[in-house]
């Protein structure tokens, strides 16, 4: 199965960054293992392209943003939106046709920037669905640098027994490790879920203060979803017991955007969303500050692990899987066929 050593899978569309990153200065930023630099046009039209200069690897985000075209800081090749070399100072005439440096298909969605790895033309929808950008769907955003395999990361998220313990202290409860849970295990479309359904249980704050369940017995349903190598979405489904036959739509969406920067260390872009208290801006606030605390648990964790993995040989890595552990191994299993197909 799909561990640190693992090709990347290239034909998806990944994270690239918040829209907000886009300007007019260029940024430099590793995805899948390529450097890449981003900028915007002065439409407004974002790009990305291969940060090593073809002439001799001086990297272009070094360099100078001129209109539309980037001109290389080391011996001025100057390169357009689309890649090509459309000029060469030390040479007289036209500039020699086909020399460049390789363009990336962008997307935007909402605050996100998606981007196309693969080689041919993108084949495939956005990964994490339409709610985002949809202002029904109020959310906050965060990045962090996470230094461990984004496969990690994936597994982390298909298996929510850990909440009980790595999060015993922010969002977990003592319930979650043995309640009871569905799967449904899609090897033909790689979509894996693992459903849980804990009740009645209490609520922890950052879901009982928004949806006014503090203190009152509730069923917490959380489904986990395996959407594609780049995201991975959580949904949640919060109620109070009393409800239970018509439970409301109230839902809370957690985009988790692994986008592998190199084996060990991953671009970690968050999405949380919800569709209630939807003008209520202190609701967002407080979701975000109390997620955050729990998030930095996983980080530390997988850091953690990442740091031990990477100390002792491949020989000594031994690790035995349990029954919880079956959506996390089936996509594992799924991600190895797609990246070696
Ligand atoms: S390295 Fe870019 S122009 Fe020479
Ligand atoms: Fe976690």
């Amino acid at each position: 199965m799909a561990d640190r050593n693992t090709p990347f899978v290239f034909d998806c569309w990944y994270a690239a960054g918040f829209s907000h990153e886009f300007g007019r200065d260029l940024f430099a930023r590793t995805i899948l293992g390529k450097p890449l630099v981003f900028y915007r046009t002065q439409d407004g039209a974002p790009v990305a392209l291969s940060d090593r200069c073809v002439h001799r690897s001086f990297p272009l985000s070094h360099s100078t943003l001129d209109g539309d075209t980037i001109v290389c800081g080391y011996h001025g090749l100057r390169f357009d939106p689309e890649g090509a070399c459309i000029e060469v100072p030390a040479q007289q005439g036209p500039c020699p046709a086909g020399i460049g440096v390789r363009s990336y298909a962008l997307r935007e969605q909402g605050p996100l920037v998606w981007i196309w790895m693969g080689d041919g033309e993108p084949d495939a929808d956005l990964p994490a669905g339409e709610w985002i950008g949809d202002p029904q769907w109020p959310a906050s955003q965060q990045y962090y640098h996470l230094p461990a395999s984004y496969v990690a990361l994936h597994e982390n998220l298909l298996d929510l027994t850990h909440l009980s313990f790595l999060h015993a202290g922010t969002f977990g409860t003592p319930d979650f490790a043995c309640a009871p849970y569905d799967l449904e295990l899609d090897e033909e479309r790689g979509n894996f879920k693992l459903i849980r359904t804990v009740k009645p249980t209490r609520l922890p704050p950052v879901w009982a203060e928004p949806l006014k369940l503090t203190g009152v017995d509730a069923v917490r349903q959380t489904t986990s979803e395996f959407a594609a190598p780049s995201a991975h979405l959580v949904h949640g489904h919060f109620y109070a017991l009393s409800d239970e036959a018509f439970p409301p739509d109230t839902r809370i969406i957690t985009a988790h955007l692994p986008t592998p920067e190199t084996a060990t260390t991953t671009h970690y872009f968050i999405h949380h969303g919800r569709n209630f208290a939807v003008e209520d801006d202190t609701v967002t606030d407080f979701m975000q500050q109390q997620l955050a605390a729990a998030f930095v648990e996983d980080i530390e964790g997988l850091t953690a692990l990442e740091k031990l993995a990477s100390a002792i040989p491949q020989d000594d890595q031994f690790e035995i899987s349990l029954a919880s552990d079956r959506a996390g191994v089936a996509m594992r299993r799924w991600l190895l066929k797609a990246a070696t197909a």
